[in-house]
C-alpha cells in the first residue's frame, strides 16, 4: 500500500474520487454491454426469420395495430421462456427469428393474463369473438375487459398501404403487389375480424 501510494495512482484514489469512479464505471459497463449486445446484430439466429415465417397480411397487421392501440400488451406477454413449466403450458419456447417482422416486437413480461405467443389456432374464431366482446361469457372469473366496439368499427383501410410501405423500409419483405392491394384487402372488415386474424396467426410459423 505504501509503495503504491508513492507511485501516485492507487485504488483508493478511484474510490475517493466520485467523478473518476463514475467515468470508470461507465467505461466498464459500456464495454460489458457492447460485448453482450453487438454480436446479436450479426448472429443469424437473431437476425434471420425462421423458415416459413411470413409477413403479416394487411388484415393481420391491422389487427396488430388494434392490439397495440387497446393496450393488450399491458396484460399479455408474447414470449415463452425456455423453462419446462412454460413450454408445458404454452408450447415451444419463443425464438428471436419468429419476431423479426414485428416492429415493435411484443415480447413483454407483464402477465396479468396468459402469454399469447402461441395462441394462434388454439381456439376457434367464434371463441375469440365471444371472448373479446365479454370474456366472462366464457371464463367466468376473468378480469379481462370486454372490447365490444371492435365489432362495430371498421378497419381504417386507407392508411394500410402507407403502413406496409413503412414496414418494408424497416425490413419486412412486402411485395409492391401486397402494398398496392393492402387497402382492398381490409376494406369493409371490422376491427374484430382484424384482431382475430392477428391472434390466429400468433406463433404458428414455428413447427413443433
Ligand atoms: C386487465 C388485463 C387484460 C387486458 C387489458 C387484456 N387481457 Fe386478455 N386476458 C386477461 C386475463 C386475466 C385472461 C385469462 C382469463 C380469460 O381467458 O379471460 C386473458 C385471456 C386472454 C386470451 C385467452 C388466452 C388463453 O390462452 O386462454 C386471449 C386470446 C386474450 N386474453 C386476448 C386479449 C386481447 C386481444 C386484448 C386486447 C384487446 C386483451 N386480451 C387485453 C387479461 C387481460
Amino acid at each position: 500500500m505504501a509503495n503504491n501510494e508513492k507511485k501516485g495512482f492507487t485504488h483508493e484514489k478511484i474510490e475517493t474520487n466520485s467523478f473518476l469512479m463514475i467515468v470508470l464505471i461507465l467505461v466498464v459497463v459500456s464495454f460489458g454491454g457492447l460485448v453482450e449486445i453487438v454480436p446479436l446484430f450479426f448472429q443469424k439466429s437473431t437476425t434471420q426469420p425462421i423458415e416459413g415465417l411470413k409477413p403479416y397480411t394487411a388484415l393481420q397487421q391491422a389487427g396488430r395495430d388494434i392490439y397495440l392501440r387497446e393496450g393488450c400488451y399491458n396484460c399479455h406477454s408474447q414470449m415463452i421462456r425456455p423453462f419446462k413449466a412454460e413450454t408445458l403450458r404454452y408450447g415451444h419456447y419463443s425464438v428471436a427469428g419468429e419476431s423479426v417482422f414485428d416492429h415493435p416486437f411484443q415480447w413483454g413480461s407483464k402477465r396479468t393474463g396468459p402469454d399469447l405467443a402461441r395462441v394462434g389456432e388454439r381456439y376457434s374464431d367464434e371463441w375469440h369473438r365471444i371472448h373479446l366482446i365479454n370474456p366472462r361469457d366464457l371464463v367466468p372469473e376473468s378480469v379481462m375487459p370486454g372490447y365490444p366496439w371492435l365489432e362495430k368499427t371498421l378497419v381504417n383501410a386507407e392508411k394500410m398501404p402507407a403502413h406496409l410501405r413503412a414496414l418494408k423500409i424497416a425490413g419486412v419483405p412486402y411485395t409492391d403487389e401486397e402494398i398496392k392491394n393492402a387497402a382492398n384487402d381490409v376494406y369493409g372488415k371490422t376491427e374484430m375480424e382484424a384482431m382475430i386474424a392477428y391472434l390466429q396467426v400468433l406463433g404458428t410459423a414455428l413447427k413443433q
